[in-house]
């Protein structure tokens, strides 16, 4: 394996950030991802990356639903909020407002981009992330101008 090649390629990969938030048992998970994309139109589906050793997976994997909001184009300081564990504070998550959803009943953030509602069709797990693969069951936008680019943010993920 060509390693340089390889990392070069796959952070060739176009992302976006989103923070996604699942809930299960009155336990709330919220985490900014970055691996998604769109994999059927037909249902519309769409296949994450999720690390397994998270409390993000351990929350999705239980619920079998979660909400996919999309950060703004100028909300990179909200994305970094979302990198480490946080617990929801009334109807705050790191001291952002949330909302929830009509389907689900899961926190959406409407000063973000818009959001999907997901549902979990497959969970496979082949590596230090699992590929999850959900149909949307909704979408609506929000007040922001979307997406945040990853390229744009000077982070990285990927290789
Ligand atoms: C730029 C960037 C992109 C990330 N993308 C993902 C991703 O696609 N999937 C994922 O599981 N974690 C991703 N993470 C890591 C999660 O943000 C992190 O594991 C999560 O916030 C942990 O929260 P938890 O312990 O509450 O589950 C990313 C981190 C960074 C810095």
């Amino acid at each position: 394996m060509n390693e340089a090649a390889k990392k070069k390629l796959l952070q060739m990969i176009p992302h976006a950030l989103y923070v996604l938030t699942a809930e299960t048992d009155g336990k709330v998970a919220a985490a900014t991802v970055s691996w998604v994309t769109q994999t059927s139109f037909k249902p519309p589906l769409i296949a994450l990356g999720v690390k397994v050793d998270t409390h993000t997976f351990a929350v999705l994997n239980l619920s079998r639903t979660f909400v996919l909001n999309y950060l703004g184009d100028n909300q990179k300081d909200i994305a970094q909020k979302f990198f480490k564990h946080v617990e929801p504070e009334g109807n705050t998550l790191a001291g952002e407002t949330f909302e929830l959803s009509p389907q689900l009943k899961l926190p959406v953030f409407p000063n973000m981009a818009g959001y999907l509602e997901c549902k979990v069709l497959e969970v496979a797990a082949h590596g230090d992330h699992a590929t999850v693969v959900a149909e949307v069951l909704e979408a609506e936008l929000g007040s922001a101008d979307g997406p945040l680019k990853l390229e744009s943010t000077g982070w990285s993920y990927g290789g």
